[in-house]
């Protein structure tokens, strides 16, 4: 009997832990993010804002300074993975559903995030190919942390790697100030809204049906 029970017992915890574990699927559905995308998420996160910690910092550096070259061989090293990652992150996007938004979110806010998102996307592509472009100008290939290299393809745009200097500069600047926004949203919604828009993207929102 006490067997039973306790068989009872663990079978119910089995099921609420099978039923939270759920949201660790692979794929997105209708209702939750699934563990590819909340990776690609959060490394997303880590590795932009690292990136723009570093290239801030080192574009200040001079040539008597230790981290003169090593810095910006980390940034651009960097850089390139996250392009090949951020190629993966656009099919991985398009091949999965998008989570319904919350319940209770209006037309507008939706539509705001929409809009936001496909902002961060167009940012990020900008960001990388005038990253590119700055280093490849005179026709040198991106050394990929002594690995592979990348080659330089175009360098004869108009004083290329000035102008690719500029716009990755402001658009970094305006990437991390929307993406800053972006996060400042989702704490809204965590701590104001009190809803589920934050917890899902951590893979963890008890109350969905699905979960
Ligand atoms: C999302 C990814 C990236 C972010 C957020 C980022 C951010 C930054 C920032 C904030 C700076 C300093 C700009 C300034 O104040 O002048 C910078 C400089 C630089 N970045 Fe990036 N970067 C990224 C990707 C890349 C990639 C992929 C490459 C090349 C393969 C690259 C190459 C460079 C170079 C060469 C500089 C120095 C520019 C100069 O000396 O004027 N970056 N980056």
């Amino acid at each position: 009997m006490s067997n039973q029970l306790a068989s009872n017992e663990k079978g119910s915890d089995e099921s609420e832990s099978s039923k939270k574990n759920m949201g660790l699927r692979p794929r997105n559905t209708e209702r939750s993010y699934g563990w590819v995308a909340i990776l690609l998420h959060w490394l997303d996160v880590l590795v932009i804002f690292s990136l723009f910690a570093v290239g801030w910092y080192m574009v200040e550096l001079t040539y008597y300074d230790a981290l003169y070259k090593p810095l910006p061989f980390i940034h651009q090293s960097v850089g390139i993975l996250l392009a090949g990652w951020f190629v993966f992150r656009v099919a991985w996007r398009l091949a999965n559903p998008s989570p319904e938004p919350e319940p209770g979110i209006s037309a507008v806010q939706n539509l705001a995030a929409k809009v936001a998102h496909i902002g961060l996307y167009l940012m990020i592509a900008i960001v990388l190919l005038s990253g590119y472009l700055i280093p490849t100008a005179e026709g040198v290939a991106v050394s990929v942390f002594d690995i592979f290299s990348v080659p330089a393809t175009i360098t004869s745009l108009p004083t290329q790697a000035d102008n690719a200097g500029w716009v990755h500069r402001y658009v970094a600047y305006a990437l991390v100030g929307l993406a800053s926004l972006h996060a400042a949203a989702a704490l809204k919604h965590h701590f104001i809204n009190r809803d589920n828009t934050l917890r899902r993207m951590l893979g963890r929102s008890d109350t969905s049906p699905d979960q």
